[in-house]
């Protein structure tokens, strides 16, 4: 078999990449920055350069002589995306699909209308697919780094509502299942992290894991938009305070059986996730 792996550079890709290298395969990741893919996985992997905004017959080209391919595309116009590399990949031969998608899909909340466009095209190209419909990521979290380790707080516009965040290992472990597996095509499995919390309790659980209190505070949703455009443009900001509220209003507690299906397995809790996260809310020693 042989693995192409799309969003190398980000946060699930490298961690599908090296596990396929760890059972013994030689992947090729396809990167608009080759340098950035050979720093990070040196000749382990075959690189090979491509936009997944191109045009379908150079992304036909790119995925020439690969079995089985892991897509994500990001942003608004996703499924357009997807829709040009599920149509490169049906002209290259690609036997099975692997989309990293949202259970948002569901809900239709956030990026679950992009996601939704984007699982149709691929739908409709006929490729055999596997769409993995993810919550949350534990990683976001690290968006409130700095604000936890300078001034204690985390703030957000999800009041007391709750969501089940998904450990980044359980996403990629179940990617490389279904890329390695022989389970049936055509199936959307919801993966989930092992419980619903709320931003207060992951707040005190980071509070208890680096020996300080964490205060949690509650925003409006005019203050969760205006923090989001300080780092995010305008149809990303919309999207997370879109969630934000949904959370609020206790639309995405979801937890599902997901990862334990696929994996044997539960799933990591968020303990184990800010365990090994630890140093990044933590304040270093000699800083004031
Ligand atoms: N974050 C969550 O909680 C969450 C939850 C459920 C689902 N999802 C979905 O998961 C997916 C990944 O999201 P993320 O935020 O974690 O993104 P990410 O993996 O951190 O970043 C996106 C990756 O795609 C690559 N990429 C972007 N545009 C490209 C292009 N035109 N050609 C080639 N590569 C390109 C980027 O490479 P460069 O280095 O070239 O930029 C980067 O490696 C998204 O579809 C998101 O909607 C996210």
């Amino acid at each position: 078999m042989k693995y192409l792996i799309t969003g190398v550079t980000g946060n699930i890709g490298p961690l599908v990449t090296e596990r396929l290298i760890g059972a013994g395969a030689t992947p090729c990741v396809v990167t608009r920055m080759p340098e950035k893919a050979r720093k990070l996985f040196g000749d382990r992997v075959e690189v090979r350069l491509g936009n997944l905004a191109g045009p379908r017959t150079d992304l036909a080209e790119v995925f020439q002589g690969c079995d089985a391919l892991f897509l994500i595309n990001t942003g608004p116009d996703l499924g357009e995306r997807d829709r040009a590399c599920a149509l490169a990949a049906r002209d290259a031969g690609v036997q099975h699909l692997v989309k990293l998608s949202t259970l948002d899909v569901k809900t239709g909340v956030g990026t679950g209308p992009w996601h939704a466009r984007g699982e149709a095209a691929i739908r409709d190209s006929g490729v055999p697919y596997t769409f993995i419909r993810s919550s949350a990521f534990m990683s976001n979290a690290l968006s409130w780094a700095d604000s936890i380790r300078d001034d204690g707080v985390l703030s957000s516009s999800t009041g007391e509502g709750k969501i089940a965040f998904i450990h980044p290992d359980d996403i990629a472990e179940v990617v490389v299942s279904v890329l390695t597996g022989r389970q049936t095509r055509n199936e959307s499995p919801i993966i989930t992290g092992p419980e619903a919390l709320s931003y207060r309790q992951m707040a005190t659980a980071i509070g208890e894991a680096i020996g300080k209190s964490v205060r949690y505070e509650t925003l409006s949703d005019a203050d969760a938009m205006a923090g989001a455009l300080m780092w995010a443009d305008r149809a990303y900001a919309e999207v997370l305070v879109d969630i934000w509220r949904a959370v609020r209003e206790g639309r995405l507690a979801t937890v599902s059986d997901g990862v334990q299906q696929v994996l044997q397995r539960p799933p990591k809790s968020l303990g184990d996730w800010i365990d090994e996260n630890v140093r990044y809310f933590a304040k270093k020693a000699g800083r004031s």
